[in-house]
């Protein structure tokens, strides 16, 4: 670690310690990489010096670094929150545009990190999962970047509003009652205010924290709105909210393998959900990637040895052992788009 001048600052390297303002208030936290325009805003805040690490840590990859970073991010602004500090979301849409550049140039980019959560920061692994998934629907539906960006942070503040729910109701072990659920609700209500309030935020960006529970039959919540009514970015992150929740282990349920996720949503696609979205949404997302091992309905366990590039949910396995019976002593291949009777049931290693 080292001490550095804000003029011998330089784009790439690494905080090693946080960064306060004169009044105390975090600006930006120990292992951000700098970038131009964090250096900026130090200049802004009278900030003369920091310090940095020697060497940025060169095995971690790009992606991983900004997921990092995102995490840190949501995390720090929902805790000042809690407060009731108004909080500048500056750091936040600096990051999240990097998930969107990211994804611009290739849109599974993060594919293989997001759903890597402790039960523990659920919220805020969450919010940048929902995040990355937001800005891959965006590109699939031809947004232009600014939209991309926008819709990006939008995801990562729905849930702003849970700081204010009562822990004991938000990280229930169990299912809530219904006068629990009635305070729960309430999240959406607190989050607009809240992020409403933030520098720069605009309207588009802050109701999706007061509409992604709204269903297009009407079912949801807080204003029951239906169909067209509902904003397109509210429309976009229910999806990628409920996909996400679905697949993570919460303290009070175990986590569904993607394909049960996508069997959901398409149950309801056009009655709650946009069944365009969907649509798009499930092509993209739900592949077993080569490698992982996975449990087939008939207690086989097998290898994904070849994508279906026709079926991403189907790929060809290799079959090397069974939860029960004879041991498998030659590995055999199966097409699981050809064999419609065999199922994948769990995912062993992601
Ligand atoms: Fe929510």
């Amino acid at each position: 670690m080292r001490k550095v001048t804000i003029d011998e600052l330089q784009e790439g390297m690494k905080l090693a310690r946080d960064v306060f303002t004169e009044n105390g208030k975090l600006l930006l936290p120990e292992g951000f990489i700098i970038k131009p325009s964090f250096i900026e805003k130090l200049k802004e805040y009278n900030i003369d010096s920091v310090y940095v690490e020697d060497e940025i840590t060169k095995n971690y990859v790009k992606e991983e670094i900004i997921y990092h970073e995102t995490f840190i991010a949501i995390q720090d602004l929902m805790v000042s929150a809690k407060t009731g500090e108004i909080v500048d979301p500056f750091v936040a849409r600096e990051i999240v545009n990097d998930i969107v550049a990211e994804i611009i140039q290739e849109e599974d980019v993060f594919l293989k990190i997001v759903g890597f959560r402790d039960v523990d920061n659920y919220t805020y692994f969450h919010s940048v999962d929902v995040s990355i998934f937001s800005a891959i629907i965006g590109k699939l539906l031809g947004f232009e970047r600014k939209k991309i960006e926008d819709l990006a942070l939008a995801a990562l503040l729905h849930d702003f509003g849970k700081m204010k729910i009562l822990p004991e109701i938000l990280n229930k072990p169990a299912k809530l009652t219904d006068e629990e659920f009635e305070e729960m609700k309430k999240h959406t209500i607190y989050g607009y205010q809240m992020v409403k309030n933030m520098e720069g935020i605009s309207e588009e960006i802050a109701e999706v924290a007061l509409l992604h529970h709204e269903r297009l039959d009407g079912s949801g919540y807080p204003l029951k709105l239906k169909g067209d009514k509902i904003p397109i970015f509210a429309r976009i992150i229910a999806i990628a909210d409920v996909y996400d929740a679905l697949t993570a282990d919460r303290v009070y349920k175990k986590k569904v393998v993607p394909t049960k996720a996508a069997d959901y949503l398409l149950k309801y696609a056009g009655i709650q959900f946009d069944k365009e979205i969907v649509q798009k949404f499930l092509k993209m997302v739900v592949k077993y990637p080569v490698g992982c091992f996975v449990v087939l309905n008939t207690g086989e366990i097998a290898i994904v040895y070849e994508e279906n590039p026709f079926n991403k949910t189907r790929p060809i396995v290799k079959v090397v052992a069974r939860k029960e019976g004879p041991p498998v002593l030659t590995p055999y291949y199966i097409d699981l788009a050809q064999d419609q009777k065999r199922e994948i049931i769990d995912v062993i290693n992601y």
